[in-house]
């Protein structure tokens, strides 16, 4: 059998592409071939090939798609009321996960499976063309599987993190022996990732690192919840066990910042967490003049931030970390791909997968420039409008 004849299309008046590579960097009145699933032609709209179809974009920006390396998406349940307590002065906590816990445990597969579906489909909108999703709300063998099954419905990016908190009613070591032994052996085929919430009110370095590594040994790559709440060991601990990312960063030391830019370990800021816990921002310039990977994510989750807007994360990198939007718009597609370890996605080029973001704005700049706005005019994934 003959496989059907490759499909192309063109994508011209592109007014600016932004490839996120730093040899071809920007090109302005661009234009793209898109042959099936992956890129096959970049240059300018003036030397552009034919092609089976053609889209004239009238000068919007193109983009890779966003890469969210980071959410929760598999829960049941409401935490607003958490929220208004929180604006109204109650800190955040670890604890508020165990209510989303009980939830979660009394929904149906199909109720989870709906609320996650709802969820990818605000990060499409949004213009996220590839997301990791994490289980974590189950907290037993049961509701753990359940979980990383649900993501992997939705994403091949899914994150066990059975190592969330300890649930109430059993011994802490009896959990971190449960979340090592009988309840990774069953999560483990349906996941890529291991994560821990390593942090004071949920699991200590020791704790941590004794997770990860049994994640390692059942052949899953490590990525860590680091210094969330309290300057702790957590990104030291991500760097020593070579993890994708140590992912929040909030209250670094020095010695963090320097242990992350001498390393492969990505540093992921997520900051509608600290807009949504009203935190100090992460130190985004400190990282970044040392010379780390940084990537920005979402963390939606129904907790410390209940959203899905990566423009809106990009806009609060480059008002509250100081950022440029050059630099924001890099860290959620490129470092997002990094965070991922993945050389597919987060960036244009010839033979990369055809992942766009199409702006109603005529540079990536508008992003940060117009907060709020609902400026993604399509999102493409794997050659196709989504
Ligand atoms: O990344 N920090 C741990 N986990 C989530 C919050 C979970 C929750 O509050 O439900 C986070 O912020
Ligand atoms: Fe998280």
């Amino acid at each position: 059998m003959t496989s059907p004849p490759a499909r192309t299309t063109l994508l011209t008046g592109i007014g600016l592409l932004a490839t996120q590579y730093d040899a071809l960097g920007e090109i302005e009145n661009a234009a793209l071939v898109i042959e099936d699933e992956r890129i096959a032609w970049i240059g300018s709209t003036a030397d552009a090939p034919a092609a089976d179809s053609c889209v004239d974009l009238a000068g919007r920006c193109v983009l890779p798609g966003f890469v969210d390396s980071h959410a929760h998406l598999v829960f049941a349940g409401d935490r607003a009321a958490e929220f208004a307590a929180r604006m109204t002065g109650t800190a955040y906590s670890a604890g508020g996960i165990r209510s989303t816990v009980a939830a979660t445990r009394e929904a149906s597969d199909e109720a989870l499976r709906a609320n996650l579906a709802r969820l990818a489909a605000e990060l499409r909108a949004a213009g996220v063309t590839t997301f990791e999703c994490k289980s974590g709300y189950g907290l037993d063998t049961a509701t753990e599987e359940r979980s990383v099954r649900l993501a992997a419905e939705q994403t091949s990016e899914v994150t066990y993190l059975g190592a969330h908190v300890v649930p109430a009613g059993i011994d802490r070591g009896e959990y971190v022996d449960l979340v090592c032994g009988e309840m990774l052996a069953t999560c483990a085929p349906h996941a890529r990732w291991v994560d821990a919430f390593c942090e004071q009110g949920a699991f200590d370095v020791d704790e941590s690192r004794a997770v990860l590594t049994a994640g390692k040994a059942a052949g899953l790559l490590p990525r860590l919840h680091a210094n969330q709440l309290t300057a702790g060991g957590g990104v030291r601990l991500a760097v020593e066990l070579d993890a994708a990312s140590a992912d929040h960063c909030t209250h670094l030391r020095p010695s963090d910042i320097d242990a992350l830019a001498n390393s492969s370990t990505v540093a992921t800021l997520l900051p509608l967490v600290e807009f949504s816990t009203r935190s100090p921002y992460p130190d985004a310039r400190g990282l970044l003049d040392a010379g780390a990977t940084v990537a920005l994510a979402t963390d939606c989750n129904p907790g410390s931030g209940f959203s899905t807007s990566m423009p809106l994360a990009i806009a609060l990198a480059v008002r509250e970390m100081r950022m440029t939007p050059a630099e924001a718009v890099h860290a959620a597609t490129a470092g997002g791909a990094d965070a991922l370890r993945r050389n597919d996605i987060g960036r244009l080029a010839v033979g990369q997968r055809a992942d766009l973001v199409v702006l109603d704005a005529p540079s990536y700049v508008h992003l940060a420039y117009r907060p709020g706005v609902p400026l993604i005019h399509q999102t493409w994934i794997n050659g196709k409008p989504a």
